[in-house]
């Protein structure tokens, strides 16, 4: 396993649209353990390719406490989105930034797994959130594109300073 460099917004890569996985192979698992091993060490409850660079529709996903179960999720379909919820959210590519999205409180989900079965999922709460915020990623959105002009422009001047302090 390897850990994969993970792209900052306002990085122009993070807005492509990932394509739909067409064969299930393992390469396609190795991605998943390393996206995995990323999320992990960052740490994160969530990860999508997009934001590894790679445009394929995959996102893996930890919401648990003990961080032992990992859900991935491969041509995800939201379906079904009932509901309002409001929660802080912050993001591996907008490091150190959290601001409060509006979500649907209840999401179904269907996609592939690992081993290229359908499955379904029905969530609410911190996981919905996550499941939304995830695939929202595979079409070229950031949370922070949900947010105001002004609360947007301010996070971009922010983590350009970031930037050149780090730099
Ligand atoms: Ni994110």
């Amino acid at each position: 396993m390897a850990l994969l460099p993970i792209l900052r917004f306002p990085d122009p890569r993070l807005k492509k649209i990932a394509a739909p996985v067409t064969n299930i192979d393992d390469s396609v698992r190795r991605l998943i353990a390393d996206m995995a091993e990323t999320m992990y060490e960052a740490p994160g409850i969530g990860l999508a390719a997009t934001q590894v660079d790679v445009h394929k529709q995959i996102v893996v996903i930890d919401v648990s406490e003990d961080r032992n179960d990992l859900l991935a999720l491969i041509n995800p379909r939201l379906e079904g989105l009932t509901g309002q919820q409001e929660g802080e959210e912050g993001c591996l590519s907008v490091p150190g930034i959290f601001e409060k999205v509006e979500r649907a409180e209840r999401v179904t989900v269907h996609y592939l797994d690992p081993e290229g079965q359908p499955q379904t999922l029905v969530a609410e709460g911190l996981l919905a959130v996550c499941i939304q915020h995830e695939l929202d990623h595979l079409n070229g959105t950031v949370f922070v594109d949900h947010l105001s002009q002004l609360k947007q422009t301010r996070i971009r001047n922010k983590l350009a300073k970031q930037a050149r302090v780090t730099a």
